[in-house]
């Protein structure tokens, strides 16, 4: 089958015939039909966060159809379409049992331990794969196992609560989904801040009360005005850098809550007796549940949460490079970019 593989720390994928894994007998062959490029890819690749083993195949956002399934597998059919779990959890250690199996004491990650979904197939354990109803389409479904279901996560962690002023920093192709996510939730005032006008007017039409250009407009100022000085209840950062965290640290009124999702780069200094004397809650946010991508699917299905705007640009898989610089270079305004092999 083709893949894109990764060999070194700042080089491209190469594109390479490889062989695929017959699946075991807990195990299916997917047939992979779309697969996000996630900006959590890009850190792996600069070498910000390891890969288990080189080379391996990337790609943890992935959609497709059942191929072939093992011999003790009851749950799913060929045929099937099915969304990847990248967070590939054991389900019996206590963690697991207790519902939140992103913190698995045995967890490994698709695409970055395992290899991935950026190929034709991708062989995986059936507990990791959920099927998908047909009426949304494999880009929706690829996008839905990381880019929306990471802002659910959060915004359980932080418990947004109805009638809350939510402030959402960094509208990438994670953070855009806050917004409707927000909305969802029951917020009644949504603050979103990014530093691209175009990511900003998509915030809008899903729901955003207010937008702030974080590069021409002093967010916090703002978030401040519209809250009768106080700020906002809730505040998200979905981008990973120390002056976003800190903005959005001090967006938020006193006792609201911070929830860093976006992984750093580098350190953050925190002024703790800010945060102490202002008892301002900071909270941070690692991937998502199983019990979540089921949720999330259900909004979809339903129509409550709405994913046509979600992938801005369709790539072969051959051109995965290709999608990864405009990622990367934030060209032409990427939302999801989605590779389909
Ligand atoms: N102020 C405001 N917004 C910014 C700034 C800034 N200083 N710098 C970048 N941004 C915006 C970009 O314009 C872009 O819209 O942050 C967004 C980042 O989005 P993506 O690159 O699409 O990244 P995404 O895939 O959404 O991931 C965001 O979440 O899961 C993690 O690893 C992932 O750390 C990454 C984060
Ligand atoms: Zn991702
Ligand atoms: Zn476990």
């Amino acid at each position: 089958m083709k893949a894109a593989r990764f060999h070194e720390v700042k080089k491209p994928l190469r594109i390479e015939d490889v062989p695929f894994r017959e699946p075991g007998p807990e195990e299916l062959l997917v047939r992979i039909r779309a697969s996000g490029i996630c900006h959590s890819d890009l850190h792996a690749m600069d070498g910000v966060i390891p890969y288990g083993s080189t080379p391996i195949t990337p790609g943890h956002e992935g959609a497709g159809v059942v191929e072939k399934i093992g011999a003790n597998i009851q749950d799913l059919k060929v045929g099937d379409h099915v969304v990847l779990r990248f967070v590939m959890s054991c389900g019996a250690c206590a963690p697991c049992v207790q519902g939140t199996d992103n913190l698995c004491k045995k967890l490994r990650f698709l695409g970055f331990e395992e290899n991935g979904t950026f190929a034709e197939y991708a062989t995986v354990p059936s507990r990791h794969a959920i099927q998908l109803p047909n009426s949304i389409s494999f880009e929706q479904g690829a996008i839905i196992g990381c880019a929306v279901v990471t802002p659910m996560h959060a915004m359980n962690i932080a418990r947004v609560r109805p009638g809350s002023s939510v402030a959402i920093f960094g509208l990438g192709g994670v953070g855009i989904h806050a917004i409707q996510m927000s909305k969802i939730f029951g917020a009644a005032e949504i603050f979103a801040v990014d530093i691209s006008d175009a990511k900003l007017s998509l915030a809008k039409s899903f729901g955003a009360t207010y937008t702030i250009n974080g590069s021409k407009e002093e967010a916090i100022d703002k978030i401040k005005r519209f809250t009768d000085g106080t700020g906002a209840d809730f505040a998200f950062e979905f981008i990973g850098l120390p002056i976003t965290q800190t903005q959005a640290i001090n967006s938020v009124k006193r006792g609201g809550t911070v929830t860093l999702v976006g992984i750093p780069r580098q350190p953050l200094n925190i002024d703790l007796k800010y945060l102490l004397t202002n008892e301002i809650q900071l909270r941070t946010s690692f991937d998502h549940t199983r019990a979540e991508v089921d949720d999330v699917i259900s909004l979809v299905e339903t129509g409550r949460l709405d994913l046509s705007k979600s992938v801005s640009h369709k790539l072969p898989l051959e051109k995965v490079n290709e999608g990864i610089d405009i990622l990367r270079n934030n060209t032409g305004d990427p939302i999801r970019i989605v590779v389909v092999p």
